[in-house]
């Protein structure tokens, strides 16, 4: 039995018996779930110090203490109301928001519910290894509480499910602890979410771009019409932003001490001799992670978004920002590829609502990979890292038909075969990386000699205060 007391909530979960008692229903399961595919060994013996959503008050929502993993109070929050709120965009634009679940688009917001769900906890499990091979116990607490906070994400699509989705919600809620990243059978349901994360660099990657992804879907779900889910999704985004505060600052501090390194060794390139992660092999996990997350955009054209568009169900980033929101007339300047041949079209912008989505992805990655260069700036190197062309190794969409460089240029199948190898992680840079990681580093204030320390600790906290300490 859970009580309501236990589940910090402001959906008023002791006065909903029948809401309490479906939580009761799944809670053990959930836990079960995490004891079995969450951080593994870090279990029982361990107090981590992490914050904790316990309001949505802007001022105070998070509460900092150390707690063992599973005794985490994962909670459900909606972001206030907004007074008279009014549906933002297509073809409903300006009539009151839905409190309950229209039954004709009914299949359409529990599909995106179950999508949005399944990826987060994916995203535990795909990392749970990498406690084993931390380079910091700042780092390994920062991993924690990214990954409790995807378990609260999955509570929050659960809380719909339950609350607004009748029968079906409740098998939905069931079945997203049965799937399991890399499952065969029982596989996550999109793809760059069913590949283990076993080193940090991927862990940074992933936080960076592919949770930026999570930002991406997260802010056009915020727009939607179903007043619920954009309650629950703006109040997701805040603890969103941490997650990919950890991945880029991640990735500047490796690249930090990378700089250190390359100095050190009279700006050799050769950084792996001294226990360092060269800029290629970064370069090549940027062109990774960047590409495998434009993939979860979906396709250029696409009906389903514009569906979902005109329905209210899914919006823009930044809706208001835009000036027209029916989007009737409005045409989308797209590059496609037609017959193998690259060509600039004009196509209704609803159909293309995946591609403006992936517009804005694009530009927010940009700004995370310009201040990435500024340290090498800093350091006087002139190597730059940067994003590829949105064509490059791409598995879903129309570019998905051929291969291109990360320079936005078609290559033949016999090329790309000869080539991929200098714009991918090959498995001899993997086995390279958790070489450098084979040993974790447990010991307050030491890291890692691959990354720098971060320039301040969590909530104010010394750098070397013990994130994460061990009960015996
Ligand atoms: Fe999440
Ligand atoms: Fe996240």
């Amino acid at each position: 039995m859970i009580s309501a007391e236990r589940i910090p909530n402001n959906v008023g979960l002791s006065s909903n018996k029948r809401l309490q008692r479906a939580l009761e229903h799944w809670q053990p399961k959930y836990i079960q779930w995490w004891r079995d595919m969450g951080p593994q060994g870090f279990q029982d013996y361990h107090q981590v110090y992490v914050r904790t959503a316990v309001s949505v008050d802007p001022s105070g929502w998070a509460h900092f203490e150390y707690v063992k993993l599973p005794e985490y109070r994962w909670g459900i929050f909606l972001a206030d109301p907004v007074h008279d709120r009014r549906i933002g965009f297509g073809d409903f634009l300006g009539q009151p928001v839905w409190q309950e679940v229209p039954g004709e688009f009914r299949n359409q917001l529990r599909r995106l519910v179950v999508t949005q769900g399944d990826t987060e906890p994916a995203s535990v499990e795909q990392q749970r290894w990498l406690g084993q091979r931390c380079p910091s116990l700042y780092d390994l607490r920062n991993l924690f509480q990214v990954n409790v906070e995807e378990g609260r994400h999955l509570w929050a699509m659960v809380y719909l499910l339950h609350s607004y989705f009748g029968r079906d919600g409740r098998d939905e809620a069931e079945e997203l602890l049965e799937r399991q990243s890399g499952n065969r059978d029982k596989p996550r349901i999109l793809d760059a979410f069913n590949e283990p994360i076993d080193n940090w660099l991927d862990f940074f990657m992933f936080t960076m771009f592919t949770d930026r992804d999570g930002k991406s879907q997260l802010l056009s779900l915020s727009e939607s019409s179903l007043d619920p889910l954009s309650r629950t999704t703006r109040f997701m985004l805040t603890e969103e932003a941490h997650h990919m505060f950890v991945g880029e600052t991640g990735v500047a501090r490796i690249l930090e001490r990378t700089c250190q390194l390359m100095k050190a060794s009279g700006f050799s390139e050769d950084v792996r001799r001294l226990g360092g992660i060269d800029i290629p092999t970064i370069q090549r996990f940027i062109n990774l992670w960047f590409s495998l997350s434009l993939d979860l955009h979906g396709n250029e054209v696409s009906t389903n978004a514009a569906s979902y568009f005109a329905n209210g169900l899914k919006g823009r980033a930044y809706e208001d920002k835009w000036d027209d929101h029916a989007v009737t007339e409005a045409m989308y300047d797209l590059e496609m590829l037609a017959e193998g041949r690259l060509e600039r079209r004009h196509i209704p912008m609803r159909t293309a609502m995946n591609e403006v989505l992936r517009d804005w992805y694009v530009g927010d990655c940009q700004n995370g990979v310009t201040r990435w260069n500024k340290i090498l700036e800093r350091h006087g190197i002139s190597d730059r890292l940067r994003l590829p062309d949105r064509k490059f190794n791409r598995g879903i969409g129309m570019f998905s038909a051929m291969h291109f460089d990360p320079y936005g240029h078609a290559l033949s199948d016999e090329e790309w075969e000869r080539r991929k190898g200098e714009w991918l992680p090959a498995p001899s840079d993997r086995e390279y990386l958790l070489s450098i990681q084979a040993a974790p580093v447990y010991e307050p204030g030491k890291f890692a000699n691959y990354i720098a320390p971060p320039q301040r600790g969590i909530k104010g906290l010394p750098v070397n205060f013990e994130y994460v300490r061990t009960e015996l």
